[in-house]
């Protein structure tokens, strides 16, 4: 264990799963609990508010740094994905020095194999992410449930941006049986009302101020979705963003928030939410509203 120090207090940070093990072991009592939250760091307001969730809710919080190779279809993003330990880490620490760091290489994640498991989950990763990211949910699974096995958490927190990744790890859990309640958390927005994502790091000013649209476009779908057809709908925000020469539009899907299977038409008591995954200057945002 290595230890973060400032004015005298320090804060645990674990860079190898073994030193990680022992010491929640010897936290660990009959009536304690565990809350995780799993980054992959640059972390940002969003993620803080996992970690106070975790934190009112457990008597132990464990925060995982690691930017998981397996998860990223294209070379460019991994490269890219901002890496900045040293500010999450005082970040974690002016939020609460008791919250456990671990921030692990890949060989202590991969033992040299670095490769993903093959998952099922009943389809949830034949949609939206899982059509234009080839093999990101089978690379989510492997680490999640890795880190899951290292850090045995009570409750595991999950922001409800990546709806998709939270509806997969919940699958994951539950056919394999896992001991742990996968809790999903509100969306953190900027004053603008764009989502936070560590990738907005990459934004100049004026792409962080325009990518209000995507919010703004969301909130607009809810209102048209009330009166208008699924179809009708996705044709208007094709039309939105067809017509703003500064985004390109992967995709803008209704589905079914529990089986996330595309709607086609409407059916009454099922709980629609829709979804978008949009290019600013090559950056891929994603974001995602309730219908309800
Ligand atoms: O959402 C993320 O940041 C990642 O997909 C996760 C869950 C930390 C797994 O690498």
């Amino acid at each position: 264990m290595f230890a973060f120090n400032f004015n005298k207090i320090t804060m645990p940070i674990f860079y190898g799963k073994a030193a990680l093990i022992e010491f929640i072991h010897s936290v660990k009592s009959s009536d304690s609990t565990i809350g995780f939250v799993p980054t992959m760091g640059a972390l940002h307001q969003g993620h803080l508010s996992l970690m106070q969730q975790s934190l009112a809710e457990n008597t132990h919080t464990v925060v995982s740094i690691f930017v998981n190779p397996t998860q990223f279809n294209n070379p460019e993003d991994l490269e890219k994905y901002p890496r900045t330990l040293e500010k999450d880490t005082q970040k974690i620490f002016e939020l609460n020095p008791n919250i456990m760091v671990y921030a692990p290489s890949v060989n202590d994640i991969y033992e040299g194999k670095v490769v993903s498991q093959s998952f099922d989950f009943d389809g949830l990763e034949n949609q939206m992410e899982g059509k234009f990211r080839p093999g990101h949910f089978n690379g989510v699974g492997t680490i999640v449930k890795r880190l899951f096995e290292i850090v045995s958490p009570t409750n595991a927190y999950f922001g409800q941006k990546d709806f998709q990744q939270l509806q997969i790890v919940k699958k994951m859990v539950s056919k394999n049986h896992l001991d742990v309640t996968i809790i999903g958390c509100e969306i953190y927005r900027e004053a603008n009302g764009l989502a936070m994502s560590s990738r907005n790091e990459r934004l100049s000013d004026s792409e962080r101020e325009q990518a209000a649209i995507i919010y703004q476009t969301l909130l607009q779908a809810k209102e048209k979705f009330k009166t208008s057809s699924c179809k009708a709908v996705k044709q208007w925000v094709k039309e939105v963003f067809d017509a703003n020469t500064n985004f390109d539009l992967e995709y803008f899907e209704i589905a079914d928030e529990e089986t996330l299977i595309p709607c086609d038409e409407k059916i009454k008591d099922k709980n629609y939410r829709a979804f978008i995954a949009i290019f600013v200057n090559n950056i891929r945002l994603i974001d995602t509203i309730s219908l309800k």
